[in-house]
């Protein structure tokens, strides 16, 4: 590869999988133009704050980082060095030309639909004297434009399916900042597996706002869903193990169901987002569904794979939520059974039907509510570790741990867990003796690679 830029950059990723992807995306088109990364801000020709959306006063934390990067601009200007301030993610695409309003420092705000133009746009940035927002929604376009040989960090590769949502949570900016739900074509994704494969991926972890919606063009125009894509991939050489997230239960398919019992290569694990277990919260929220009906969902998702490890996010403190609310989502727990979850304070989203309605759960109520929640879904983990304890299971290590000769791993529930091994097991998988467990993480001895 030429150096034709013999630049720097400084990526800092926020969020979601989705947000790992993008920036690994970025990092490769900016090394095709010659960049190289460094962790040094200060040493940084090029800052980008890959954003997230999500968490609260995530975009206040954004500008206050702003704020301390046009620091560092400043005092490096002083010494006759330049520096191409951008914001990426969704916070740039919800924000847009707010955010250079707010901080003038930043010269680039740009969505996650126009990644594939970033060396571009970088160029026009370090001649204009205007800051410049991208923030348009080309669709496709993105994902034709980054064809790029793909690197591999990871035994355990990311692999983007689906992008957008068309379901409009009333909580959630997604549909606002990631647009109409949008399926990459099946040839496309074959070809970019085995790509990752060749490149030494074992693991394929399927991504999408609203994964299980996938419907993408298949052979002969016909469409293909998530299960049929699962199949096809399953047949790469080298291709392990599959995961896939985030999905919603309303597009939880008979056949997706059927592959967790028919497909040797798809983990037992599914992230399955409820956010509450009362009826007058899910329709409040649009969830399209009722408390039961997932219920149900998860008794055929067992039958068809009785060991699988369930996992799930959840809001409390929606508006309107009441004690006895908050009681049914705790009674859900108890009936379901998580081997993890992840659970938040409702924060209004500016923009979203929720963040208008006038009454609001008090903060104090909130975090009684979340803590709750909490201490039961970190019982649970801790039981649903538990089990393994004395088994032996397949492990797939991803890298070195922080011991010498130790490496880090994951069994097929996703539990991390640590075991000792000579020579480098890295992209290896070997059955481990589960010897400890705690509530985020295993210990185990290597019985056979
Ligand atoms: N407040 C709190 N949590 C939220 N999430 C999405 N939007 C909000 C919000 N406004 C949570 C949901 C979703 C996860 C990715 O983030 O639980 O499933
Ligand atoms: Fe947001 Fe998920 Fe609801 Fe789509 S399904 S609106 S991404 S919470």
């Amino acid at each position: 590869m030429q150096r034709a830029n013999p630049k720097s950059y400084f990526l800092k990723t926020f969020g979601c999988q989705m947000n790992v992807y993008d920036s690994e995306r970025m990092a490769e088109a900016l090394a095709r133009d010659g960049y190289s990364e460094t962790d040094d801000v200060a040493k940084a020709d090029l800052v980008i704050l890959n954003t997230c959306h999500i968490r609260e006063k995530a975009a206040e934390k954004v500008y206050s980082d702003l704020g301390r990067i046009r620091v560092i601009k400043d005092a490096r200007k002083r010494d006759g060095k330049e520096t191409v301030i951008a914001v990426a993610g969704c916070v740039a695409q919800a924000e847009g030309p707010e955010i250079t309003a707010r901080q003038p420092a930043v010269d680039l705000v740009i969505g996650p639909q126009s990644y594939h133009r970033l060396p571009e746009l970088i160029a026009r940035a370090e001649t204009n004297s205007e800051s410049i927002v991208e923030t348009e929604f080309p669709g496709d376009e993105k994902f034709a434009a980054m064809k790029a040989p793909r690197r591999v960090s990871s035994p355990s590769a990311f692999l983007t399916v689906q992008e957008g949502c068309d379901k409009f949570c009333t909580f959630c900016v997604v549909p606002y900042t990631r647009g109409a739900e949008f399926s990459r074509p099946v040839s496309k994704l074959e070809a970019e597996a085995r790509e990752l494969a060749a490149a030494g991926a074992k693991e394929l972890v399927l991504l999408g706002q609203n994964v299980n919606a996938y419907h993408g063009e298949g052979p002969v125009g016909r469409t293909v869903g998530l299960a049929e894509l699962i199949r096809r991939l399953a047949e790469i050489d080298g291709i392990e193990r599959i995961r896939y997230m985030t999905s919603h239960p309303r597009d939880m398919s008979d056949d997706l169901i059927a592959a967790h019992a028919e497909v040797p290569q798809l983990m037992p694990f599914l992230h399955l987002p409820i956010q509450s277990g009362s009826d007058r919260m899910l329709a409040a929220m649009n969830r399209k569904h009722r408390a039961a009906e997932y219920v149900d969902l998860i008794a055929r998702v067992r039958e068809a794979r009785p060991d699988i490890a369930l996992s799930s996010d959840f809001i409390v403190g929606f508006p309107g939520e009441t004690d006895e609310d908050a009681e049914e989502t705790i009674a859900l727990v108890k009936a379901v059974g998580f081997a993890q979850a992840f659970s938040f304070k409702y924060s209004p989203r500016p923009g979203t039907p929720a963040a208008g309605i006038e009454v609001q759960v008090p903060e104090d109520v909130k975090a009684e509510r979340l803590q709750r929640l909490q201490a039961l879904l970190e019982e649970q983990q801790l039981a649903f570790n538990s089990q393994v304890l004395g088994n032996t299971i397949p492990v797939l290590f991803e890298r070195r741990g922080r011991e010498p000769g130790e490496f880090v791993g994951r069994t097929p529930y996703l539990q991390l867990i640590y075991a000792a091994g000579d020579g480098d097991l890295t992209g290896q998988t070997a059955d481990v003796k589960v010897t400890e467990t705690r509530r985020v993480s295993l210990s185990g001895v290597i019985s056979a690679a």
